[in-house]
C-alpha cells in the first residue's frame, strides 16, 4: 500500500470507518461473517485504512477486528481504544495479527467533554501524553483523535495537538463530531493547526465528519484543500446520527473534478456499487433514490430533454460513466430458460463473484423466482442476492413455512412454521390483516419485548408479478435492528424481514452496547 509521505503530496489517505463508525449507527447491527465480507472487499478495492471495530466494546467486536487482522491483504488495520490503558492493550491484541496494525485512540477535548471526565486542561494533557505514549510502545502506527475538535478552544486544540505529536501520534484526526462545522471553516481548522503546532509537518492530518447538516463531504474535501491527507469515510455514509462523509462521494468527487482539486486515491471506483449494495444488505439501511453516486436514481434520466440529450452525447447530463463505479451499462433480462452461465456472468456484471456452490444455491433461487416472474431485471437479481445473504441457513430463526388467508371476511390467518436453532415449530394466528396475523405468529413461537418501529415495502420493479423488499425496524431497550427480505409474496418477505431483525437482536444481546461505551469514552 501507498501511504502519503511529503514527497507524495496529492495523495489522499481513504480510511474506512465502516465497521466501526458505521457500525454504531442505531439498527446497523452486522454479523461476524458480513463484517468480514465487508472488510474483504474494502481491502481489495484499494482502501488504505480499515477501522475494524472497537474491541475493548464485546468479545464479539474483539474477534471481528483480530480476525480480519488475520485475513487482510493490503489495507492497514485499525483498531479504536478510549484514553486508557485496557483500551489500548485489548485494540492491540486484535491488531497485531495485521501485516500493517494501528492504533486509534481518542479523548474528548471541548469543554463539554471535559466536563463530563472531570478533567481540568492540564489532566486532560497529561492523560493523552501518557495513553499515546503506552500506545507507541506497543505499535509504530498511532492515530489520535481529539473528539468533538470543532468545538474545542483552538489553544487548547494545538496544545493537545502537539501532546499527542510529542507522544509519538503519527496521524492526528481532526473530528467534527456533531457535525456543526462549515467548509471555510473545516479548512481554516486544519491550516491553523499546520501553521501553529511544532512538528505538525511531520505527522498525517486526518478529517473526521458527521453529516448533521448535510456538509460532511465538503467539509472532508474542504480540509483536504488546506493540508489533511486522510479522509475519514463510510460505505453509503452510513454512521451515528445523519451518519459520515460517503467514501463514495469523497472519492468519486476528487476524481471527477481532478481539475480543481488535484488528489487522488488509490481506490479501485469500479468497485463502488459493489460495496456500496453489500453494505445496504447487512445493515438493513437501504439507499436513498436520489443518493449521489450509488442512488438508484444517480443514472436514471426520465425526462424527455435530458433522454433525448443522453442519446445524442451522454456527456450532456452525465459527468460519470456508470461503468466507473461498477454499475452494468445493459439491463438484459433473465428469465426461466436462463443457464447457470448466464446466471454466473449476469451476477459478475452486478459485482457477484460467485463461488461453484454459492452459485448452485443462487441458481435455485432464481429459478424459483423465474417460474413464478416471467422476467427478471437487474434489480430483481440484486434483492435475490441480498436475500440470500440477509437470510442464511445458520441463522438462529429461519422462516420454513408459511400459508395466509386473507381477504373481506376477517380475521386474517397465518399459519407459520419457524425453525428455532434447527427445530421446527409451527403455529395458527390470526390478525388485522395478512401481515399483523404473520407478526403475531412470529412472536407467539418466538416471544420477546421487541416493539415494531417501522414496516417499509418497496416494489423492486414493476409490474403486478415484481419482487417486493420489505424493511422491518424493531426496538428494544433504545436499541433499534433493521431487517430486510424480498420474494414476490410481500406477506413472506415481510415474515422474513422480521425474522431477520429478529436474528440481529439475538447476535446483539452478545454484544455489549457501543453506544454507552462511547459516551463515557474521555
Ligand atoms: O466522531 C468522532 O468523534 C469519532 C471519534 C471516535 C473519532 O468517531
Ligand atoms: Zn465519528
Amino acid at each position: 500500500m501507498t501511504i502519503a509521505t511529503n514527497a507524495d503530496q496529492d495523495r489522499v489517505i481513504i480510511f474506512d470507518t465502516t465497521l466501526r463508525d458505521g457500525e454504531q449507527s442505531p439498527g446497523a447491527t452486522m454479523s461476524h461473517a458480513e463484517k468480514l465480507e465487508i472488510a474483504a472487499l474494502l481491502d481489495d478495492m484499494g482502501v488504505d485504512v480499515i477501522e475494524a471495530g472497537f474491541p475493548v466494546a464485546s468479545e464479539g467486536d474483539f474477534e471481528a477486528v483480530a480476525d480480519i487482522a488475520r485475513l487482510s491483504k493490503n489495507s492497514v488495520i485499525c483498531g479504536l481504544a478510549r484514553a486508557n490503558f485496557n483500551d489500548i492493550d485489548r485494540a492491540y491484541e486484535a491488531v497485531k495479527h495485521a501485516a500493517q496494525p494501528r492504533i486509534h485512540t481518542f479523548i474528548g477535548t471541548s469543554p463539554l467533554h471535559r466536563d463530563i471526565t472531570a478533567l481540568d486542561m492540564d489532566g486532560m494533557v497529561a492523560k493523552i501524553h501518557d495513553t499515546v505514549s503506552h500506545a507507541r510502545n506497543l505499535c509504530d502506527n498511532i492515530q489520535w483523535s481529539p473528539m468533538d475538535a470543532t468545538r474545542t478552544e483552538h489553544d487548547y486544540l494545538c496544545r493537545v495537538v502537539e501532546t499527542a505529536i510529542k507522544a509519538g501520534a503519527t496521524t492526528i484526526n481532526i473530528p467534527d463530531t456533531v457535525g456543526y462545522t462549515a467548509p471555510r471553516e473545516s479548512a481554516a481548522l486544519i491550516r491553523m493547526l499546520l501553521e501553529r503546532v511544532p512538528g505538525a509537518d511531520a505527522i498525517t492530518f486526518a478529517t473526521h465528519c458527521h453529516n448533521d447538516l448535510g456538509m460532511a463531504t465538503a467539509n472532508a474535501l474542504a480540509a483536504v484543500e488546506a493540508g489533511a491527507r486522510q479522509i475519514e469515510c463510510t460505505i453509503n455514509g452510513l454512521g451515528e446520527r445523519a451518519g459520515n462523509t460517503a467514501l463514495e462521494e469523497v472519492v468519486m468527487a476528487l476524481r471527477v473534478r481532478n481539475d480543481i482539486m488535484p488528489y487522488r486515491t488509490g481506490i479501485d471506483t469500479t468497485r463502488i456499487m459493489q460495496i456500496s449494495r453489500l453494505v445496504a444488505t447487512v445493515s438493513g439501511f437501504p439507499v436513498q433514490f436520489n443518493k449521489a453516486v450509488v442512488g438508484k436514481n444517480a443514472f436514471a434520466h426520465e425526462s424527455g430533454i435530458h433522454q433525448d440529450g443522453m442519446l445524442k452525447n451522454s456527456e450532456t447530463f452525465e459527468i460519470m460513466r456508470p461503468a466507473d463505479i461498477g454499475l452494468s451499462a445493459t439491463n438484459l433480462v433473465m428469465g426461466k430458460h436462463s443457464g447457470r452461465a448466464a446466471l454466473r456472468s449476469k451476477l459478475a456484471d452486478l459485482g457477484y463473484e460467485l463461488g461453484d456452490n454459492q452459485l448452485k444455491d443462487v441458481f435455485v433461487r432464481f429459478k424459483a423466482l423465474a417460474d413464478r416472474k416471467k422476467e427478471v431485471y437487474d434489480d430483481d437479481l440484486i434483492a435475490l442476492m441480498q436475500d440470500s445473504a440477509t437470510n442464511a441457513e445458520h441463522d438462529y430463526l429461519q422462516v420454513r413455512k408459511l400459508r395466509v388467508i386473507c381477504g373481506t371476511e376477517g380475521p386474517q390467518e397465518a399459519d407459520l412454521t419457524l425453525a428455532i436453532e434447527g427445530v421446527d415449530h409451527s403455529i395458527d394466528a390470526t390478525g388485522d390483516g395478512p401481515v399483523d396475523a404473520t407478526f403475531n405468529a412470529v412472536k407467539m413461537l418466538f416471544p420477546h419485548g421487541a416493539r415494531l418501529q417501522l414496516y417499509q415495502v418497496h416494489a423492486v420493479t414493476e409490474g403486478t408479478d415484481a419482487q417486493a423488499t420489505v424493511s422491518v425496524r424493531l426496538e428494544q431497550d433504545g436499541r433499534t435492528y433493521t431487517g430486510q427480505s424480498a420474494d414476490t409474496d410481500t406477506v413472506v418477505a415481510s415474515a422474513k424481514a422480521y425474522v431477520n431483525a429478529l436474528n440481529k437482536l439475538i447476535l446483539h444481546k452478545h454484544r455489549g452496547n457501543l453506544s454507552e461505551l462511547m459516551q463515557t469514552a474521555g
